[in-house]
């Protein structure tokens, strides 16, 4: 940041104030070096704000476009990279006006009127978590994408499905994948839950109690592409619930990333060998020549601190603040800003490791028929067939398990005499149920693991996503 050096009195709202601040004082108040980010969204309200002050008779036609020329002239100073931000005049509002004084003189005085940076810096800061949500939207479709190109790849192939990670029943990849994409689909419409919630403008709420001044606040509203006003201009200037808001929504989707994340580590491993992790996404050790690391996946899996740290954070700062604004609420968005960077870089590094990644057929198909993984088509086989209860169904199938183990062989391996010799009525037609891909070509209930309702399931994401 460049720094321009001043020892005055802010000239904002020093009128009354005979010295400047203690170097400390200044360090401590100043939010120029993270606001600087509210820039467009600060530009793109104060020119909403001053075309209304005109079409209201608030200020002439002729000093709005000034400002409006001037303010388009300080944005691409910005964005060039050659504006120069002060910490003196403490944020981006007052960098931002100050600059537009030196450039159009006395016009820039008429900008604030019937307004203050408390209502000012709650419509930049909702402008700013609004376009994030529109992003990390965009960001969940494609990666929704990538997981139904993945299940349509792979629908049928089988896998074993897990519960306590031990496993439980043969499940098929494509039904693993798509269970992530109904996560990230609920993970979108919170998102846009909360964007219809927070879409009210504050600005014209002034300091707090609204101003004298004949404003139109629903020209601004609509300028800004808010739905309407905050209808009352203490909860407009003192409320971040929105922020909250999005906070929760990338903690629940930074939490369901991290599962993910998690099964690609697991999955990735020379134990399961499940997946390929593309080179594009994996780390060497410089120590281990033989190693390639997911540590793209690890790091996702850990974005949820920060993003949760940030929602506990914001939480905390908000709590007990008495109505209306206090300057704990600067504290705001640090936090935010750098939930919002990471939950976007997660979700693009995810992106591309689904896409790039290849599942294991062999690795998956074995995995699937160990563990015993149809004991329950069996149970379920001498229930259906032979009108054993389920309970009983269960204890005979314990039994065979048993037996399996003893003899160290898969129940399907099992002879049918010793089978019979736990339970008498079991004939050779229970070998049909005891393949791994029979049990998952039967469970066809509706949003069960057959091939065939994934493929029901695939058309339908991809008819929803484009
Ligand atoms: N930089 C301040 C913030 O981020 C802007 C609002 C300042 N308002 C005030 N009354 N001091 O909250």
């Amino acid at each position: 940041m460049t720094e321009k050096p001043d020892t005055q009195s802010n000239q904002m709202w020093g009128g009354r104030f005979a010295d400047g601040p203690d170097a400390i004082m200044e360090a401590i108040n100043a939010s120029i070096g993270f606001d600087q980010r509210l820039a467009a969204q600060d530009i793109q309200g104060s020119r909403a704000h001053a075309a209304m002050l005109a079409a209201t008779g608030i200020i002439t036609d002729s000093d709005a476009e000034a400002i409006r020329e001037g303010l388009l002239t300080v944005l691409s100073e910005i964005e060039t990279g050659t504006f120069q931000f002060s910490t003196a005049l403490e944020d981006i509002h007052m960098n931002v006006e100050a600059r537009l004084k030196e450039l159009i003189g006395e016009p820039a005085g008429r900008l604030h009127t019937g307004r203050s940076r408390n209502d000012q810096v709650a419509t930049d800061f909702r402008l700013w978590v609004r376009d994030q949500m529109d992003a990390v939207d965009g960001a969940l479709a494609s990666l929704m994408s990538g997981l139904v190109e993945q299940a349509e790849d792979c629908a049928d192939w089988v896998m074993p499905g897990f519960t306590h990670l031990q496993v439980a029943q043969p499940v098929t990849w494509g039904h693993h994948m798509l269970a992530y994409v109904e996560m990230f689909a609920r993970d979108r419409s919170r998102f846009a839950d909360a964007r219809v919630r927070m879409n009210e403008s504050p600005l014209g709420a002034a300091a707090l109690a609204g101003t004298s001044f004949p404003i139109d606040r629903e020209m601004t509203a609509k300028a800004l592409g808010f739905d309407r006003p905050c209808a009352n201009s203490l909860d407009a200037v003192s409320d971040r619930d929105f922020a909250l808001e999005f906070l929760g929504a990338a903690s629940i989707c930074a939490m369901h990333l991290s599962r993910l994340a998690e099964e690609l580590v697991i999955w990735s491993s020379a134990q399961f060998r499940f997946v390929t992790l593309s080179d594009r996404f994996s780390t060497g050790s410089s120590i281990m020549p033989q190693k390639k690391n997911p540590d793209a996946a690890e790091l996702i899996r850990a974005k949820i601190g920060r993003i949760l740290g940030a929602q506990v954070g914001l939480l905390t700062v908000m709590k007990g603040l008495p109505l209306t604004y206090s300057k704990d609420m600067q504290e705001d968005k640090e936090q935010l800003f750098d939930a919002a960077d990471n939950l976007m870089l997660a979700l693009a590094a995810m992106d591309g490791m689904v896409r790039d990644m290849s599942a294991n057929r062999e690795a998956l198909a074995a995995a699937a028929g160990s563990g015993f993984s149809t004991a329950t088509d069996l149970a379920d086989w001498l229930v259906r067939v032979l009108g054993v209860p389920f309970r009983e169904a269960h204890h005979v199938t314990g039994a065979l398990v048993a037996m399996a183990e003893e003899q160290r062989c898969d129940l399907s391996e099992l002879p049918l005499a010793d089978m019979q010799s736990v339970h008498d009525g079991i004939t050779g037609d229970v070998f049909s149920v005891l393949s791994v891909e029979n049990s998952v070509a039967s469970r066809m209930s509706f949003g069960g693991t057959a091939p065939e309702r994934v493929r029901e399931q695939v058309a339908l994401w991809k008819e929803r996503l484009g």
